[in-house]
């Protein structure tokens, strides 16, 4: 008899879901989120601790927040490695993407094979560090013209499209060999579908959870339509990028990206005998392209509003860059460990902002537990990164904007706190464009600090609002750009890649 009711109690709790807040019928807490849902899971954390569900419409979610994201996606990784069924998800890049795909021997295989492809084309060694970095070069110098452009005719101006299409540029050297000019309209149409796109698939979009919403007319129909043409019309784009490359592919001279991808699954091909069918060269440099512009494009964005927001610190990034860069030269890769404060100030503004707040939604791929609490097959997970880079108990006063923190005594970058900082998620979806990422932010940061002053307008002060999706986007905010020096260090650099 003992023995039963021990065997009782064993199973219940081995059977105890994670606790949540009352859901309303049909939509759940969809209407609780609002319009900051991670905010909504940072109080939810306080209440009811790191793991808790919640219901959007009629699915259950699970939430993870601080410690328990380590435990699941990196202890636990291949059980909570997989990708929900969402309707939005089997419309980017024609069901086929690599990103919103579940885990899958198929997903793996292509996976890592995107990943060596960024490398080869990125962080790989020290010869393709510099290709990219002229990359850089010449898209820093287009941007700063059309700045100065920009202030002397309305002194104020909205860096927003400059900032998309230059990061847009880069990628598009890296994937496509090429560049665009700022007013071409087919690359402004193709690159300006991010607000879009972001608020669809971010996390607790209506649109997947409340599928049955698409039945009849309404402004989720209409957004889920508009969704679907701007990935049909993005895949069009890619598609016509990878013809133009096959016609021309040589498999001895591999000259971009793309040309890196088609050789890779020919090889695969070889190798495993296994015929594709399909193209899936498409969906992963669609993959590639979309996931770089949007996120590099919001820390840009978000790099630029905290300098003017923070002129201080904007003056320390200037002074910490000319006297290791001195005025003779441009900042490169090589300064890297020099500048400290440069490399503090991009952990700090990854934190702070925490721009990429929620991962894109997780999935058990089997029944399985976390924290104590059972979860089974096919949940819906939502990861919340901006819990871990708002703890108290792991950064003092975590609502203060303060590079300092990522600096040791020694005035050293301090790589533990830099590891710490949760944007780029961990384990086996671990995002692949984390090192390209980071050399682009650093670039960035130093060649904008070391060659241009930004202000603000005065009468419109800017505010550290944004607007939610799979990334956190400002406020509209205006600057006004003067440069440093004349042009004559870009100039001479970007001359010589010609
Ligand atoms: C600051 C810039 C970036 C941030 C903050 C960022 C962040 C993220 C995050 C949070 C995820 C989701 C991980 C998860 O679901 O657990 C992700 C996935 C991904 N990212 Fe990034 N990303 C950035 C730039 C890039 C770039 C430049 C590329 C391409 C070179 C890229 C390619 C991808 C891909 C392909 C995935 C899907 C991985 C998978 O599902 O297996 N990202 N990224």
């Amino acid at each position: 008899m003992l023995s039963l009711h021990l065997w009782r109690w064993l199973r219940r709790g081995s059977t105890r879901r994670p606790p949540g807040p009352i859901a309303w019928p049909v939509v759940g807490n969809a209407a609780q989120m609002g319009n900051a849902p991670h905010l909504y899971f940072e109080r939810l954390e306080r209440k009811y601790g790191s793991v808790f569900q919640i219901k959007l419409g009629c699915r259950s979610v699970v939430v993870l927040n601080g410690d328990s994201i380590k435990q699941a996606l990196v202890k636990q990784g291949r059980d909570f490695a997989g990708r929900p069924d969402f309707p939005s998800f089997r419309v980017v890049g024609n069901g086929d993407s690599i990103a919103f795909n579940t885990s899958s021997d198929w997903w793996k295989t292509h996976r890592k094979m995107a990943q060596s492809a960024v490398r080869m084309f990125s962080t790989g060694n020290l010869q393709t560090k510099k290709s990219f970095e002229r990359h850089i070069l010449c898209e820093i110098k287009e941007l700063l013209e059309v700045f100065v452009r920009e202030t002397g005719a309305q002194k104020y101006f909205q860096p927003l499209t400059y900032l998309v299409v230059s990061t847009a540029n880069v990628m598009s050297a890296v994937c496509f060999g090429r560049r665009y000019l700022y007013d071409d309209e087919e690359f402004q149409q193709v690159v300006g579908r991010n607000d879009q796109f972001t608020q669809t698939v971010g996390a607790g979009s209506v649109v997947d959870v409340m599928p049955w919403l698409q039945g009849f007319p309404n402004p989720i129909k209409t957004m889920s339509d508009n969704f679907r043409r701007l990935n049909l019309e993005f895949s069009d784009f890619i598609r016509g990028k990878v013809a133009e490359h096959r016609a021309s592919f040589r498999s001895s001279t591999i000259r971009d990206l793309t040309d890196g991808v088609i050789a890779a699954l020919e090889h695969l091909s070889d190798k495993t005998g296994q015929v594709f069918h399909k193209d899936y060269v498409s969906p992963a440099v669609g993959d590639v392209f979309g996931a770089s512009q949007d996120t590099l494009s919001t820390a840009l964005q978000w790099i630029i509003l905290i300098m003017v927001r923070y002129p201080e610190v904007q003056a320390r990034l200037q002074r910490e860059v000319d006297r290791v860069v001195t005025r003779s030269r441009l900042p490169s890769i090589e300064d890297q460990a020099e500048l400290p404060y440069v490399m503090a100030f991009i952990h700090e503004v990854m934190r702070y902002t925490s721009f990429v707040p929620l991962t894109i939604p997780h999935s058990t791929t089997t029944d399985t537990s976390i924290m104590g609490y059972t979860v089974p097959k096919d949940t819906v997970i939502f990861i919340n990164q901006w819990s871990v880079n708002h703890d108290p108990a792991m950064w003092s006063t975590p609502e203060l904007f303060d590079p300092d923190r990522f600096l040791d005594q020694d005035g050293a970058l301090n790589k533990d706190a830099a590891s710490n900082v949760a944007i780029f998620s961990l384990g086996k979806r671990r995002c692949i464009g984390e090192d390209l990422s980071k050399l682009h932010l650093f670039l960035f940061t130093s060649l904008i600090s070391h060659q241009c002053h930004i202000t603000v307008d005065p009468s419109r002060p800017p505010k550290l609002d944004y607007n939610y999706g799979l990334t956190l986007k400002p406020w509209a905010y205006y600057i006004a750009v003067s440069l440093r020096d004349d042009m004559t260090l870009l100039e001479a650099a970007t001359r010589e890649l010609h």
